[in-house]
């Protein structure tokens, strides 16, 4: 999620669950071969296992970017055919490219013959307007057929239409229904394929109600804001005998990672704000958040302010 999964972001989530397939925000190929490529693929290794996810639609662009990605120790490489937003829209790329079958496929195929990886695709389940009259679920699978033949195994699906004109990307996330049936339906149709739902996915329930039906399940808004929940699931899902983290420990070794960090020149505030979601539903997490992000614009705040903050949802 773009300003939220970043390299810290994604370090945090993985100290509270060895196992969850963590994504980057989107990174554009542009970006990434005419900018500072190696800055921006940057991460740690602990992040492992971690997906690249590239926005573009240039097949030549994108394969060099999966490739410095992949080489870099990327699991995979993802393509956004989800993002619904103006500026995305005016570089060709996000939602708009399910628009364009035989162009994804192209991107698709380019970045598989040079990268071992697995190449994934994110997408919608139909974007409107649609760019021929036809019917929505053919044209859904018209999409998905041309892209597995390039070589596209896993489709990460969120299971509600973008509408490419009029909704803002927040409405986007919310406004047009979801349709899980749509997904599942696709799931019968393509029993070769991996189909990873997404879409207001919020509790271990759901998920664990989601995997009868599908491949995997994709949480974006509800990790952040509650990311204990990863450590929930990673019980339920991966591991039943592994034992829930206590949220302390966790801020501690963060709060490591964050003193190693701000020693490299990065910004307190960038790497605090993660953790705020740490205590959701618990007693004290107003203060606990206000704690954090007024102590993390102090110039001379560092990494003890983590551990200081610990007092608050401690007290008695
Ligand atoms: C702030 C924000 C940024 C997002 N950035 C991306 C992105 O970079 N790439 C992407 O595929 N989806 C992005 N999304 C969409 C989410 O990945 C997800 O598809 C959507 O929020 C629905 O899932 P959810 O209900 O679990 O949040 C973003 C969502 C939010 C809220």
């Amino acid at each position: 999620m773009m300003d939220y999964t970043d390299r810290h972001c994604r370090f945090f989530l993985r100290l509270l669950s060895p196992n969850t397939l963590l994504y980057t925000e989107m990174l554009t190929s542009a970006a990434l071969v005419r900018g500072d490529g190696a800055r921006l693929l940057n991460y740690d290794q602990a992040e492992h296992p971690v997906a690249l996810q590239l926005g573009g639609s240039d097949p030549k662009e994108l394969a060099i970017a999966a490739k410095m990605g992949a080489d870099v120790g990327y699991d995979e490489i993802n393509l956004n055919c989800g993002c619904p937003s103006d500026r995305v829209q005016s570089g060709r790329f996000g939602a708009c490219l399910m628009g364009e079958p035989a162009l994804v496929a192209e991107c698709v195929s380019a970045m598989r013959s040079v990268v071992s990886v697995p190449v994934t695709v994110k997408c919608r389940i139909g974007i409107e307007p649609m760019p021929q009259a036809e019917d929505e679920f053919v044209f859904l699978r018209q999409f998905i057929q041309t892209v597995a033949a390039a070589g596209c195994d896993v489709f990460v699906m969120h299971a509600r239409k973008a509408i490419l004109k009029g909704l803002s990307p927040k409405e986007n996330r919310e406004i047009p229904p979801l349709k899980y049936d749509v997904v599942a339906e696709l799931r019968k149709e393509f029993p070769k394929l991996t189909f990873v739902l997404n879409g207001g996915v919020k509790t271990v329930e759901e998920v664990t109600k989601h995997l009868e039906t599908f491949d995997g399940v994709m949480i974006g808004r509800e990790a952040y804001s509650n990311p204990y929940l990863l450590a929930q699931l990673e019980q339920v899902v991966f591991d039943p005998s592994w034992t829930l983290p206590a949220r302390e420990l966790v801020i501690e070794q963060y709060a490591d990672y964050v003193r190693a960090r701000l020693a490299e020149g990065h910004r307190l505030r960038s790497m605090v704000k993660h953790v705020q979601g740490l205590y959701a539903g618990l007693p004290r997490v107003r203060s606990w958040r206000r704690y954090l992000s007024e102590g993390a614009g102090n110039p001379t705040a560092g990494a003890d302010l983590l551990l200081d903050a610990l007092r608050i949802v401690q007290a008695a």
